[in-house]
């Protein structure tokens, strides 16, 4: 994900300051599956930061719709030369944390605007008080959402919403009809044409039973936008595996299964860093006498990378039509500037057309550097 950033990033500006905000349309990333498979756990991991609660039990108890937006270089103000000062001495090594936390981005919340949070250990906490608050502090649900914004040079501008857990049976204060609502809810975001379902089931139960697989063929059948993704693969009964299911023997789906494992309860309870998680998670592939002759197909990385790979595929279909508006917008510009005349013609009108050739080369030229970096892109 992290080469394409700057890439999208340029032509998100361009499409901006010409067609419109909103012409890139780059889909939302929607999880689903049951309650505590993993859901909150594989969205941390996409986004490369903690900030969810997770837990055994249902703990996301609302929708949180994560929005996140890529910060440019010179919004950092001058703490980026203060920090790259700091990082080459050593005795600074306190400053230069402090600072690099600054660089890793903010958070701020809808229903608390102006507040800046940079410890992103916070921003769970209040993601647990706002879920108590509207939720009640027992087991319910809200359909009311939680917005997040997410600030950070090192993300994509993207939407990826978390959602509850399909539950069978009621637990706690839980209405009967707890089932229903939550897979109305669920419906309601995965049926938009325009998301991607990461359909999460856990590897330790038989995938036949999969409440995110068995929504996610109801919206897309075909399976053209939806991405199974197994977790706890490390719980897994000793001697078997996975192997039918991501052969895709089992449950053909054309995208595929990407197996992953996440923080386990104790990991979470000892305060894992999720680097570490990340590279442990690297170790069980590469070392399982199964999974090591596919690792490069395995984990948390290659889930972001296939992402990736998916948003280069939705843009490229989108150029072609952002190429035919600015074609347009450069005759019509052309044409105005023929009607007024040479003496008309102000240095800024000029500029505009010039600009708007300069972004049409852009265009050009990003075909050619997304259809370079996804062939370096496994598949
Ligand atoms: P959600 O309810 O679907 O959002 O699931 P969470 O992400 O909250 O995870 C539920 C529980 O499963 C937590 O205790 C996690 O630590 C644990 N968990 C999630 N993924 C894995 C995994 O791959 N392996 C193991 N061992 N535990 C996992
Ligand atoms: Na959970
Ligand atoms: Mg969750």
């Amino acid at each position: 994900m992290e080469k394409l950033i700057p890439l999208v990033n340029q032509l998100q500006d361009l499409v901006f300051n010409t067609i419109g905000s909103d012409f890139l349309d780059l889909p939302s990333i929607v999880v689903v599956g049951s309650q505590s498979c993993g859901k909150s756990s594989v969205l941390e991991n996409i986004v490369g930061k903690d900030f969810l609660p997770r837990g055994t039990g249902i703990v996301t108890r609302r929708p949180l719709i994560l929005q996140l937006i890529n910060l440019k270089e010179e919004e950092y103000g001058a703490d980026n030369e203060d920090s790259q000062q700091d990082s080459s001495n050593t005795d600074g090594a306190t400053t230069s944390l402090e600072n690099r936390s600054d660089q890793e981005g903010y958070a701020e919340f809808l229903h608390l605007p102006n507040v800046r949070f940079t410890d992103f250990g916070k921003v769970r906490a209040e993601i647990e008080n706002e879920t108590m608050r509207v939720a009640g502090a027992n087991k319910g649900i809200n359909k009311l959402p939680i917005n997040l914004k997410v600030y950070s040079k090192h993300v994509l501008n993207l939407t990826l919403i978390d959602l509850p857990g399909l539950t069978k049976i009621p637990v706690g204060d839980q209405p009967t009809d707890i089932e229903s609502q939550t897979r109305s809810l669920i419906m309601e975001y995965i049926s938009k044409p325009n998301s991607i379902i990461l359909a999460v089931s856990p590897a330790n139960f038989d995938i036949v039973n999969s409440e995110g697989l068995k929504l996610a063929r109801l919206v897309d059948p075909k399976g053209k936008r939806t991405i199974g993704v197994l977790t706890k693969l490390d719980l897994m009964d000793q001697g078997t595996n996975a192997m039918d299911i991501l052969s895709g023997r089992v449950y053909p789906l054309k995208l595929g299964f990407i197996p992953t494992v996440n923080r386990s309860q104790s990991d979470i309870i000892s305060h894992k860093s999720l680097r570490d998680a990340l590279s442990s998670e690297n170790a069980f592939f590469a070392n399982h006498p199964a999974y090591r002759a596919i690792v490069n197909r395995c984990g948390t990385f290659y889930l972001a990378k296939t992402l990736s790979n998916l948003l280069v595929a939705h843009i490229r279909d989108r150029l072609p039509d952002i190429k035919a508006r600015l074609s347009t917008l450069i005759s019509q510009t052309q044409s105005q500037l023929e009607n007024y005349g040479i003496f008309k013609i102000s240095d800024k009108s000029q500029r505009g057309i010039i600009l708007l050739q300069a972004m049409n080369r852009f265009a050009n030229s990003f075909i050619a550097s997304i259809d370079g970096n996804s062939s370096n892109i496994p598949t």
